[in-house]
């Protein structure tokens, strides 16, 4: 049969409810135009992220009320590091709250300023996490990943070059560690192939320098591997899990996302000496070193979640929504950054509200209209969330303008894309009528979360 069905049946349901466009542009009006400030119940789509918004499975239910929730070496915590070990193969495990705690542990105990930390792409939170200790994030992806039409298997490949060259400036002395990011999420959810991960390790080899892998979706990032990359058609996604981790000297991870939990992470290295830096990092912030600042049920559920991740029939399903999504837009003619992603599906917001320009995000734009069109709430990739505004009040762009679709991991089906496709071809059709944005006000860091917008009018 062609048809790729849910690998599952639905046995709870959550309530929607469908507001009308005056509401809605009521509601938007009210949160100063930014998506992030409006209240979920007023966002019968919500597709702002993929993180911690998924569906648990009956095997995660039922794991949960076998928590234990001792302080110190509980049951849950011993399955917990199983797992963790299982997958990754590396020695100390540490759970968190979730990822952005590992990266500010990470960058408290092992970064200093005048650092540089390179990426395939920084997410928002590990940029704004190695800024806020003075270190300088450097993104260095192929120029590939940054063309949304080029249709490349692994688009999110660091550029061997681009690392090479930033390790000839600025001295392995100022690079405390080298990051690599699977999928990309910053560049479309792209994924990096085992040669680049492999390649990218044996260069830092020559200099000394340990690789970390932000690994939020390192099962999705496994599935493109099996798919697209020469020699692992007969592997299984847990094996090619194990490989890409066997080349890594340490990671963090968001169990939001391939945790299919709903609240979680951790980090994991080889190093005693970072291990002890870093446990001692997490007693002070995060809790003792068995739960992290995670009730022993989370443990118990991202263990779960994690081994589920990894089923090739959920990934075939779930990169079935994204290509269902993806080609339909694609026939219309509407613009999108090509292939499909992990995680999501990625409007090329540049190209989609062309009359708009950078300075004035058309990537707000088109987030707000599709919420005052439909009901759709996704989130912008572009110069309000990865550009700034200098001393001098210059906005400094962003190499790409995405707005983001992202997927709830097992909770939305076949008609909620089918509305989708409806809406986000509305507002294709209505695109010229869509003003840009200034931003009035706006916090120092991570400004995308609480800046307040202003339409400007077109
Ligand atoms: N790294 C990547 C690549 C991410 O996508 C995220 C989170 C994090 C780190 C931080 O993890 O949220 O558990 O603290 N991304 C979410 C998103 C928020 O919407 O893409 P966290």
């Amino acid at each position: 049969m062609k048809t790729i069905i849910e690998p599952f049946r639905i046995k709870m349901t959550e309530p929607i409810h469908m507001i009308s466009r005056a509401e809605r542009i009521q509601k938007l009006q009210e949160a100063h135009q930014n998506v992030f400030l409006l209240d979920a119940e007023y966002c019968p789509i919500d597709l702002l992220t993929d993180s911690g918004t998924g569906a648990m499975s009956t095997q995660q239910w039922a794991a949960l009320m076998l928590g234990d929730e001792s302080y110190a070496g509980s049951t849950s915590w011993k399955k917990f590091e199983a797992t963790v070990k299982s997958i990754t193969g590396i020695k100390h495990v540490f759970p968190t709250h979730q990822g952005r705690a590992a990266e500010s542990l990470l960058a408290l105990t092992r970064v200093k300023e005048g650092d540089v930390i390179p990426n395939n792409s920084h997410f928002d939170t590990t940029r704004a996490n190695m800024l806020s200790v003075g270190a300088t994030p450097l993104d260095l992806l192929t120029q590939r990943g940054l063309d949304p039409d080029d249709e490349s298997p692994f688009k999110g490949n660091m550029d061997i070059e681009k690392l090479k060259q930033c390790i000839n400036t600025y001295g392995a002395s100022r690079i405390p560690f080298c990051m690599i990011t699977v999928t990309n999420n910053t560049g479309g959810g792209q994924p990096v192939s085992m040669h680049n991960i492999k390649t990218v390790k044996q260069l830092l080899e020559g200099y000394g320098i340990p690789l970390v892998m932000d690994a939020c979706r390192f099962a999705e990032n496994a599935y493109f591997i099996h798919e697209r990359e020469k020699g692992y058609r007969g592997k299984t996604l847990l094996a090619i899990a194990q490989e890409m981790f066997s080349y890594v000297d340490a990671a963090t991870m968001s169990l939001k996302k391939d945790g299919l939990s709903n609240i979680g992470g951790f980090f994991v290295c080889h190093d005693d000496l970072w291990a002890e830096d870093f446990k001692n990092a997490l007693i002070l912030r995060e809790g003792f070193p068995t739960y992290g600042g995670l009730a022993g049920r989370d443990l118990e559920v991202t263990a779960v979640g994690l081994m589920e991740a990894l089923v090739y029939e959920y990934q075939v399903y779930r990169h079935a929504t994204v290509e269902y999504l993806l080609k339909k837009l694609v026939a219309r003619g509407i613009p999108v950054m090509k292939p499909g992603g992990g995680h999501a599906v990625f409007l090329d917001a540049a190209r989609f509200m062309d009359h708009i320009p950078p300075s004035q995000y058309p990537g707000i734009s088109l987030v707000n209209a599709l919420y005052e069109e439909g009901g759709i709430r996704s989130v912008e990739l572009g110069s309000v969330m990865f550009g700034h505004r200098d001393e001098h009040g210059v906005e400094h762009p962003s190499p790409l303008e995405l707005v983001r679709l992202a997927f709830p991991r097992r909770v939305y089906t076949q008609s909620h894309f089918d509305y989708m496709i409806e809406v986000i071809k509305e507002v294709w059709q209505k695109r010229k009528s869509y003003g840009g944005y200034t931003i009035v006000k706006q916090p120092p860091l991570l400004r995308h979360f609480s800046c307040h917008f202003e339409k400007l009018s077109s």
